[in-house]
């Protein structure tokens, strides 16, 4: 096991009837608040009014920023730089999913840099004294709200980059599962196959001999396993909804890559050069690729490692490592099916046009991956073989 400092500073509000802890909190942080959202889903389920209501009753200046779209836009981010510049805003309140913090995350970095936003993205600038943010989640998924990443578009250039810096951790975040119910069948699949896809990225390493991460990545997958198809099924069902968005907040805070080299990553960049063209909702891309990048980097060296994925967490009994490790591969692809994701390219529409480009593009900084080394005409092949 590798060297460690353990570090997970945002403070958990999580069960029903949670939202009075943010008064307090936002309070500690600052006196005008940037309140962000998306597309209305926090409308339509009451949250808005009941969160507005409260910053009325405890006299809390607040601007808005709504309408953030999925694979949020750079241009929403500069729209709430200029926001919270006008205003003097001092803390930032993000209420949705990870679109939402994303973009809150980049605001906030934002602010307090002179240049562009976009700047961060391409590796020009560093986070510096960014505002403080909390959010409040609507979707189990990304796991923004205990992280320190964003991920954001450009639609000018069809890009989409990610950024990141331990300062952008919110300082608090509330998970109260009640406000996924209204979460459709088709994010609560893919928000499932993003959480599942955090704990393969964080799980395929180089690394041996770090049990304890293995052994806590494979039971929030196996939570993942048992909850998705019931939260698909019963949208209103509490202990699903609960373990999905707890499993969804441990996945990517950093617990589970603690005394490893770091994760993998590749299918993640890959598919964001998928959704920066096409629009495609993260998890989607990622069930579709995940199976494909697993089957290209399998091989004798770390055979083992896929063969003790299918054994403890797909349920699979071959003793042989290779045969071990393609069997667990077919299940996840059976169960991304089963969810009701995509399996190919095709299957969202999506033909090769654009696959050199995409590979270029996911290149650009260099080769992706840590369990394999992956360069410009690896990634298109991987683009290929998903199609
Ligand atoms: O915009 P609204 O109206 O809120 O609707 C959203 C949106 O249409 C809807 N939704 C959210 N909560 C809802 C709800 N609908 C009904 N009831 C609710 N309670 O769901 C749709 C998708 O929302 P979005 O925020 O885009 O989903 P998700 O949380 O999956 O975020 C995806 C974005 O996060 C990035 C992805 O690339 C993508 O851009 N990622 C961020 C990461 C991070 N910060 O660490 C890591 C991830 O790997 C990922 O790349
Ligand atoms: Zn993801």
């Amino acid at each position: 096991m590798r060297n460690f400092t353990y570090s997970i500073p945002t403070t958990i509000y999580f069960g029903k009837d949670k939202l009075e802890e943010i008064i307090p909190e936002v309070k500690r942080y600052g006196k005008r608040v940037l309140i962000t959202y998306g597309g209305g889903s926090i409308k339509r389920i009451g949250l808005y009014d009941k969160l507005t209501a409260l910053f009325k009753q405890n006299d809390i200046f607040y601007v808005e920023l709504g309408g953030i779209q999925p694979n949020p836009r750079v241009s929403s981010v500069r729209e709430g730089i200029a926001l919270c510049r006008e205003h003097k805003v001092d803390f930032i309140l993000a209420v949705g999913g990870g679109s939402v913090i994303d973009a809150s995350k980049a605001i906030a970095a934002g602010v307090t840099y002179d240049g562009d936003v976009w700047d961060f993205m391409i590796g020009k600038a560093t986070v510096k004294d960014p505002l403080p943010l909390g959010s409040v989640l609507t979707l189990a998924a990304t796991g923004s709200e205990m992280n320190g990443s964003a991920v954001i578009s450009n639609e000018e250039t069809q890009d989409k980059r990610p950024m990141g810096d331990p300062a952008l951790r919110p300082v608090f975040s509330v998970l109260d599962p009640v406000y996924t119910y209204s979460v459709n069948k088709w994010h609560t699949a893919a928000g499932t196959t993003d959480i599942m896809s955090h704990i393969f990225e964080a799980y395929y390493t180089v690394d041996k001999d770090v049990e304890v991460a293995d052994y806590m990545a494979e039971a929030l997958l196996k939570v993942c396993i048992k909850y998705g198809p019931i939260a698909v099924e019963e949208p209103e069902n509490y202990e699903a909804r609960a373990n999905l968005m707890w499993a969804g907040t441990l996945a990517i805070n950093g617990l589970i890559s603690y005394g490893k080299a770091g994760g993998d990553w590749a299918t993640h960049m890959i598919e964001h050069e998928v959704s920066a063209i096409y629009d495609l909702t993260h998890g989607a891309g990622l069930a579709i690729l995940f199976p494909v990048w697993m089957e290209y980097v399998l091989d004798e060296r770390n055979s083992w490692r896929f063969a003790q994925m299918a054994r403890n967490v797909w349920g699979v009994s071959e003793i042989d490592d290779m045969k071990a490790a393609r069997l667990g591969i077919a299940e996840i692809r059976k169960f991304f099916s089963s969810l009701g994701m995509p399996a190919t390219l095709k299957d969202v529409n999506i033909d090769g046009q654009h696959i050199p480009v995409m590979a270029k593009k996911a290149t650009i900084f260099g080769a992706l991956g840590n369990i394999k080394k992956l360069q410009q005409a690896d990634v298109e092949e991987i683009l290929r073989r998903a199609l």
